[in-house]
């Protein structure tokens, strides 16, 4: 089944089921370019065989960045010529390559942001607070104004040789902000109930839709729940996700959890009859897809070609996606479609130190270090040391912190 093709609601087709998922590469250049880093990642990947690579997000506002590094296209910040380099590279082997395109709200840390734009000025409480200020609500205007910038974006990405975009709705940044009851308390007509709260990203999903036309596709990333108290629930997912459905959305992937409860990374408690599959949010698909004709792309906790063939089997998911996999083994696509019984070598991470643990998002910053290996034209070392690279990774916040506070 993996092998097989897709045809997506807009007529374009995608050549098997696997999906490398966003991950963010944090290492444009100075000037939020994607360099030959970027060429030399994504060529690695088109090359092991994933029939779709969605990149890590891309950021539409140089004024609002989720990480230092993060490439981010605007009115006259385009990159073309990097742009067409990057399609070009990923397009390679019959790929489809989708620009994930974000706003991190107020999901952009403290060294990055003085006073980060939300839905509504509601600081972060747990943790979360240490990292992020408290945001101001944004105004009507600049609604207005971020949702013609994901049009931008997109249509930016379609005329550099992109093959697809994916509007980033998951893991609590600004779309994800704005279907939050807890997050947006606004009082107009974006806040409230969930008709109000899912209008952000049915204006920014149409604006895309306008800019690149019918045949062109447009995925979203979604959660399927929040997994905090107040929070999106299921529910309202699936509410959403009916509606993006009917407005003509081609791919919806599932993810689910926040930087605040990171399901995403290590799933929700399962029941036991469950914890034998896999995939995190399979359950979920399988009561959405009930409601939809969409593809469903589920993302998170796949490892065995045994899991996700089942998850296929199912009929709740039509792609899988993958990312840390792909981060350690570029080529476990291909080893996926040749071979019968291939296993991920992905494993908990550790410092050893919980309080480094609670501290550092050790899942991110030691994957991150293996893109940047690939971005360098080296492989990656899937048992390199998880302390080395906490030690790397505080280092590099601490020079970052202190050049954003001497510009
Ligand atoms: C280093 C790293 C960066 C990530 N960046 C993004 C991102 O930019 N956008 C996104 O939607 N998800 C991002 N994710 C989440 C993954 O796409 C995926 O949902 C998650 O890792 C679970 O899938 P897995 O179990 O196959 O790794 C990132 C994950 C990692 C490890």
């Amino acid at each position: 089944m993996i092998e097989k093709s897709l045809k997506l609601p807009c007529g374009a087709i995608i050549k098997n089921r696997i999906a490398k998922s966003a991950m963010s590469e944090n290492m444009a250049d100075a000037g939020h370019a994607p360099g030959f880093k970027f060429t030399n990642l994504y060529s690695t990947w088109a090359r092991g065989g994933a029939g779709l690579v969605i990149t890590g997000n891309v950021m539409l506002d140089l004024n609002a960045l989720g990480e230092p590094h993060n490439v981010v296209i605007e009115k006259d910040h385009e990159c073309l010529e990097e742009l067409h380099a990057w399609a070009k590279a990923g397009t390679q082997n019959d790929t489809h390559l989708w620009m994930q395109i974000n706003h991190p709200g107020k999901q952009s840390p403290k060294f990055l942001s003085n006073t980060p734009m939300a839905p509504s000025a509601i600081a972060y409480e747990s943790h979360m607070k240490n990292m992020f200020n408290k945001p101001r609500a944004l105004t009507a205007q600049e609604i207005g104004e971020i949702v013609e910038r994901f049009a931008y974006t997109s249509e930016k990405a379609k005329s550099a040789g992109f093959t697809g975009v994916q509007i980033h709705g998951a893991h609590g940044y600004l779309v994800s902000q704005f279907l939050s009851p807890r997050h947006n308390q606004r009082t107009d007509q974006w806040g409230g109930s969930l008709e109000n709260r899912m209008k952000f990203v049915i204006d920014v999903y149409q604006a895309i839709r306008v800019a690149v036309g019918p045949n062109f596709p447009i995925g979203i990333k979604l959660n399927s729940a929040d997994f905090q108290k107040g929070g999106f629930s299921e529910e309202d997912s699936m509410q959403v996700v009916k509606t993006l459905s009917e407005l003509g959305m081609d791919l919806i992937e599932i993810s689910g959890g926040t930087y605040e409860a990171p399901k995403m990374m290590e799933g929700a408690k399962k029941k036991d009859s469950t914890v034998k599959r896999e995939a995190y949010f399979l359950e979920y698909c399988e009561k959405v897809k009930k409601l939809i004709d969409t593809p469903l792309l589920l993302t998170g906790g796949f490892r065995s070609k045994e899991g996700m063939e089942e998850a296929l089997a199912t009929g709740a998911c039509e792609m899988i996606g993958l990312a840390r996999s792909l981060a350690i083994d570029p080529d476990f696509p291909n080893k996926l479609i040749s071979n019968e019984d291939v296993k991920s070598q992905v494993r908990p991470l550790t410092s050893g130190i919980k309080a480094v643990d609670k501290i550092i998002p050790i899942e991110i910053t030691w994957y991150t270090e293996q893109l940047h290996r690939m971005g360098k034209g080296k492989d990656p070392v899937p048992n390199a040391s998880v302390i080395m690279s906490v030690l790397r990774t505080v280092f590099g916040i601490g020079s970052a912190m202190l050049r954003r506070t001497r510009a």
